[in-house]
């Protein structure tokens, strides 16, 4: 059986990464408004992985006895000024989800909730993953400065995601 304070917590964050898909699906919505659709296409597939991770918090409070409770889910932006600051919101956005993972992992260690850590692992893991992606893109833009051929190659690039 889950604590009160993990169940808690647990669906906090599972709003969180609600937000995040409703996030970068706005951000995949800005893209097809400026015609970039391989980077439409990157956000779209982020949004959908985002819903992933809401689910397995989802599952794991509900495999323990616990409830999900949903909250409202906040409104994202809808513009940015530029491509890059997309990204650059990403990288941002990351950053503070992987602190809020890390809040978490330190709540289970405190609760020596074992279960709650070993699930846990999966998502640190996966920030480092999160945050070194949207650094890289990050990169790329800082190389392409104000080239329109760069944009549009990267947008080529970042098109390919989930192709196999
Ligand atoms: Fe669910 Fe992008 O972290």
């Amino acid at each position: 059986m889950i604590s009160k304070k993990m169940e808690g917590a647990l669906n906090e964050q599972i709003n969180a990464e609600l937000y995040s898909s409703y996030l970068y699906l706005a951000m995949a919505a800005h893209f097809e408004s400026k015609s970039l659709d391989g980077m439409a296409r990157w956000m779209s597939i982020q949004a959908d992985e985002e819903r992933g991770h809401a689910m397995r918090f989802y599952k794991h409070v509900l495999d323990r006895g616990g409830r999900v409770v949903l909250k409202e889910i906040a409104a994202p932006p809808a513009d940015w000024k530029s491509p890059g600051a997309v990204f650059e919101a990403v990288l941002e956005h990351e950053k503070k989800v992987t602190a809020m993972i890390h809040k978490l992992a330190d709540l289970a260690a405190e609760l020596k909730d074992h279960a709650a850590a070993n699930m846990l692992r999966w998502f640190v893991d996966e920030q480092v993953e999160e945050e070194a992606t949207a650094a890289k893109i990050v990169d790329r833009f800082g190389m392409l400065g104000e080239s329109k051929g760069g944009l549009l190659m990267l947008d080529k690039e970042l098109g390919k995601r989930g192709e196999k």
